[in-house]
């Protein structure tokens, strides 16, 4: 049986050691509360039996590891929005992309270079390629690439959707969202431009990985975006890494830091420049600043995307603020199979604060329907950070870990499962199937009637239509 999940100095100790040597993400004192929560997540996941196993065995874990990436996922935040931190996107605008787009055509060399370091769930680089496309008119003629890397990989897939909801767009304006995306859905806009085609996301990880990196494009950079990423980095590794992004840019490339970045000594090899309301650095040499062709300075409620080529939007799509969904809605798209609409439905109602984790277990099911398991443990543990002891997530990852050959971990989640709640017959059901798949056919057995006696005895206490559907078995149990 596992043991309890026990916090101490020394847990807290072993995992902060391991976040800063794998990430480089230091723990201050103040989030001691979430590493806590998210490690005792992770442990309950686990088959492991006690912690000394489990921090042990996560150690040794590969960074691609689907466990390891639910952990760091978990423990990172990735907060950002389009167009953040505006005064860097209007020099940006005004004049530094139309620096660096006039001497390329002045050098008849007609590429472009960008990377959004850290760029979570994608609007920063999304945010630069929508600059390019309305700066660039013949942008299809050029070479420009945009990298968006991080190590969330579940933030990095939602960028590939480039899919957002509202809270993506605040401080947007109409005209920008009017010309760029398309409303999918009641409360989802797709970035439907296709601009979009110039971003591409992969993960890197800047406290390990190389920078510059030529083997994926991550050298003789024009323009870096790494901001609100080194806040959590000490001052050793990000010196090590504004060293690097000065040698992965060109000469006279920029680095755009966060404006809660810091100490500005550690560009101390750049050329500081300042614009109004922000500090940018510079590689020296390249056109000098002073050379820059500045446009007219824009104001902030200037559109972004004044010259961009509208796209077709249905106009009558932007009802007024549609209500918020419910799980009943949620569940219902679910049942009748347009997982679509049902993850859509579920993803606006788990992104809100205090969420009812059916919400977040709904959408590691229809992960696991899919046959996307990595994601399914995602959206699983998510849901053990809003309830430690929902049993039918538990019952789900285990299914998870018996699909992938894993029954022992299967049974170690199930015996958990059955510990919280003795009377769900279908945790028994699956405990047979992990001690079958184990090669135990007694212990299967009496698992098995164990499932079939509690099943009949509570026939009558449930109503089909309020199972989730990893509870469904247990209709069938109760006839059989
Ligand atoms: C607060 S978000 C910032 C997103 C965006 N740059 C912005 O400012 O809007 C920080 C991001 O940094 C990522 N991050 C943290 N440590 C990282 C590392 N070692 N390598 C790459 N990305 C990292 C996180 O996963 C998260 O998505």
């Amino acid at each position: 049986m596992k043991a309890p999940f026990t916090w101490s100095d020394e847990a807290h100790e072993t995992v902060s050691r391991m976040c800063v040597s794998r990430w480089g993400i230091r723990f201050r004192p103040g989030d001691t509360h979430r590493l806590r929560d998210v490690s005792e997540c992770a442990y309950l996941a686990s088959g492991d039996a006690d912690l000394g196993v489990f921090f042990e065995r996560m150690r040794a874990l590969p960074d691609d590891d689907p466990e390891m990436q639910a952990f760091v996922s978990q423990l990172v935040i990735g907060e950002t929005s389009f167009f953040r931190y505006r005064p860097q996107f209007e020099a940006l605008r005004s004049t530094i992309l139309p620096a660096l787009i006039a001497e390329r055509r002045h050098q008849r060399r007609h590429v472009l270079r960008i990377w959004s370091a850290g760029c979570s769930s994608g609007e920063e680089p999304y945010s630069a390629a929508m600059l390019v496309s309305d700066l660039i008119p013949d942008w299809r003629d050029w070479d420009i690439r945009i990298f968006g890397t991080d190590i969330n990989p579940y933030a990095l897939r939602r960028a590939r959707l480039a899919q957002f909801g509202d809270w993506s767009f605040r401080g947007v304006d109409d005209e920008t969202i009017a010309n760029y995306f398309r409303p999918v859905g009641a409360r989802t806009r797709f970035l439907a431009h296709p601009c979009r085609e110039l971003v591409k996301f992969f993960l890197h990880n800047l406290a390990t990985d190389p920078v510059p990196d030529r083997e994926h494009g991550l050298s003789d950079l024009d323009v870096i975006l790494c901001r609100n990423v080194t806040i959590y980095f000490d001052e050793s590794l990000t010196q090590t890494l504004a060293d690097g992004f000065r040698s992965a840019l060109a000469p006279g490339g920029w680095l755009l830091v966060g404006h809660a970045e810091p100490d500005p000594a550690v560009f101390a090899r750049f050329e500081p420049v300042e614009f109004k309301e922000t500090l940018v650095y510079r590689v020296p040499g390249g056109p000098a600043s002073s050379e820059l062709p500045a446009r007219p300075a824009p104001t902030l409620s200037t559109p972004i995307a004044k010259h961009a080529t509208p796209i077709p939007v249905d106009r009558s799509a932007k009802a007024p603020e549609p209500k918020l969904p419910t799980l009943v809605e949620a569940r219902a798209a679910y049942d009748a199979h347009d997982h679509v609409g049902a993850a859509e439905l579920l993803a606006a109602i788990a992104s809100r604060p205090g969420a009812d984790p059916t919400a977040t277990h709904l959408l590691a099911q229809l992960s696991a329907d899919e046959k996307r398991y990595d994601e399914a443990l995602y959206w699983a543990f998510r849901t053990l950070l809003i309830d430690r002891f929902h049993a039918p997530t538990l019952m789900l990852m285990a299914l998870v870990y018996l699909e992938r050959g894993d029954p022992s971990h299967a049974r170690e989640l199930l015996q958990h499962a059955i510990f919280n709640n003795p009377r769900a017959p279908e945790a028994h059901l699956y405990l047979s199937m992990a001690h079958r798949a184990l090669g135990n056919p007694d212990q299967a057995e009496r698992s098995k009637d164990r499932a079939v006696r509690i099943a009949r005895a509570h026939a009558d206490e449930w109503a089909s239509t309020d199972l989730l559907p990893v509870e469904r078995p247990r209709i069938g149990l109760a006839k059989d």
